[in-house]
């Protein structure tokens, strides 16, 4: 009988115990800092320029770091999960006091005037997933220390002053989707470490303008690739037949390079591709006819390089075709095949500047969306064909250029009169 009472007297005082801890626990929570409220105060402090005062009004002790502007917490524990402060227009630095949010997952600072480099404390946040720093202005090598976060998924530092050349040890982040460097100023090679990142998903390299060597045949291991960005640097040598296992490829981006090489026939069995940007390049060969094969294809761009023989028909079967542009590829002659009128969906078209013969294919008059018909600096022969008139883009938008300025003069004199 004793028990019971005994019991009811120990859960008492329990109980009074567990009110007396929390309400301990409050006033330390209401009267002393956090250490995440100190890591945002440390990163307010060394926010030189916050144009709009978003900081400077809302990152206030009065209220609980977790109603910040850009702050979600986890609602467990009340800790930093994201740290969003994109597009704010704030000019500063990242202070080393950022390493102690040790709950972050994503960091998004995208979009603002950061500067300095990235302190190496950043290496505590274990559970880091999304780290956006893209349109800031950070310089200094992209730390190897990366390499050594556990957890990246999406890796953005595109659009910044970032110099050296790609860590190897980035190529332990094998949970990387994103890897964005584009427009920074990185050299060197694209290392074989690279094939490791099996689960990349968007690799972009663009507008880095020295990066340089040969693409690594280890990418064709990126089975998951969907975007390749390499445009705008200073590549050279073939493309690795190893490339033909990017089964999920969308966008290939090769452009503004000194590629050379024929263009590869195994292009055309790259099953989803939807943009291949080939231009400025010295490619040489033939364009091959199985290029014909992808039917997703929406942007050729094949401009500027040294292919030469005819346009193959299988051109024809591209019947998602919004830009096709080949100008400048002088060696490519023959006559303009009439399987062109297929594609229906055609927008720009782009001859100019080649070796190309013969009249205008009156099937050319099924290219109802067409809005720019280059055809300029060729050898094309006959009239202009009066049929070009019954095309809907036909007006002073429409680049029509063809052997002499007075036949281009008395065609467009001649349209005025059918308007
Ligand atoms: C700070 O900003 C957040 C989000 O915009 C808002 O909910 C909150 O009321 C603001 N706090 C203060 C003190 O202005
Ligand atoms: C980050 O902030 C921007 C600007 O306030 C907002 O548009 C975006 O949705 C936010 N993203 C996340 C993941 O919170
Ligand atoms: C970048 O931020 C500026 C404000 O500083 C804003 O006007 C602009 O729309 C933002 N751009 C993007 C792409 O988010
Ligand atoms: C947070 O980090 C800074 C710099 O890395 C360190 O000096 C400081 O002791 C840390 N503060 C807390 C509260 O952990
Ligand atoms: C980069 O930032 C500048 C300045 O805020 C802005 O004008 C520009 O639109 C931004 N570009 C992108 C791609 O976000
Ligand atoms: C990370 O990148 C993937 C792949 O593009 C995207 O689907 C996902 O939304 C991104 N995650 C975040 C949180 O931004
Ligand atoms: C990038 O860094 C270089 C060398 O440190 C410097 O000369 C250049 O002005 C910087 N460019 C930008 C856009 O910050
Ligand atoms: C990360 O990569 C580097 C270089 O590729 C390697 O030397 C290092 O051992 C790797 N570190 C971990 C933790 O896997
Ligand atoms: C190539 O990249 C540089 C630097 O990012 C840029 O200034 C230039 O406009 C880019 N060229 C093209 C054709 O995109
Ligand atoms: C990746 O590709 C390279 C070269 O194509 C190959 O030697 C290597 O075995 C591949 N690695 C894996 C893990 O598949
Ligand atoms: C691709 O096209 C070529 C030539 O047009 C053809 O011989 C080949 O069978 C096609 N391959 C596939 C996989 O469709
Ligand atoms: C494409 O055009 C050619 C020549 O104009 C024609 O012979 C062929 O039947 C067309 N193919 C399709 C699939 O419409």
């Amino acid at each position: 009988m004793e028990r019971p009472e005994l019991l009811k007297c120990a859960s008492m005082s329990f109980v009074m115990f567990c009110t007396f801890a929390m309400s301990f626990l409050d006033i330390e929570a209401t009267t002393n800092i956090t250490p995440d409220q100190s890591s945002l105060l440390a990163l307010k402090a060394h926010i030189t320029h916050d144009p709009h005062n978003l900081l400077a009004n809302n990152w206030t002790s009065s209220t609980s770091i977790c109603n910040w502007v850009g702050i979600t917490c986890d609602s467990q524990n009340s800790r930093v999960v994201v740290l969003n402060l994109t597009s704010m227009s704030l000019t500063g630095t990242i202070p080393p006091h950022i390493g102690n949010l040790s709950f972050l997952v994503q960091l998004r600072l995208r979009n603002n005037s950061f500067h300095g480099s990235l302190p190496i404390e950043l290496v505590h946040l274990r559970k880091l997933e999304i780290f956006h720093l893209g349109n800031n202005s950070f310089q200094g090598d992209i730390p190897s220390w990366l390499g050594s976060l556990p957890k990246f998924q999406n890796l953005s530092l595109s659009i910044n002053n970032f110099t050296g050349s790609i860590p190897p040890s980035l190529g332990n982040i094998t949970t990387l989707r994103i890897l964005e460097l584009w427009n920074n100023n990185l050299q060197g090679n694209i290392l074989e470490e690279i094939g490791n990142l099996i689960n990349l998903e968007i690799f972009d390299l663009y507008g880095n303008q020295q990066i340089s060597g040969t693409i690594p045949p280890h990418i064709g291991n990126l089975s998951f690739l969907v975007e390749l960005h390499l445009g705008n640097n200073s590549f050279h040598g073939s493309l690795p037949v190893e490339l033909v296992h990017l089964r999920r490829l969308e966008v290939l981006h090769l452009g503004y390079n000194s590629f050379q090489g024929e263009i590869p026939s195994w292009l055309g069995s790259l099953p989803k591709l939807q943009i291949l940007y080939l231009h400025v390049n010295t490619f040489t060969g033939s364009i091959p006819p199985s290029l014909g094969n992808i039917t997703t294809l929406r942007i050729l761009q094949l401009w500027n390089n040294n292919p030469q023989g005819n346009i193959p028909e299988e051109i024809g079967n591209l019947i998602n075709l919004e830009i096709f542009d080949l100008y400048g590829n002088q060696p490519i002659s023959g006559t303009i095949p009439p399987h062109i009128g297929n594609l229906s969906f055609l927008v720009e078209l782009c001859l100019g500047n080649n070796s190309f013969h013969g009249s205008m294919p009156v099937e050319l008059v099924h290219l109802h969306r067409l809005e720019v018909l280059h055809l300029g600096y060729n050898s094309f022969q006959g009239e202009i064909p009066s049929w070009l008139g019954l095309a809907p883009c036909l007006n002073f938008k429409c680049y029509i250029s063809m052997l002499t300025l007075s036949q281009v003069l008395s065609h467009l004199l001649w349209e005025i009169s059918q308007h």
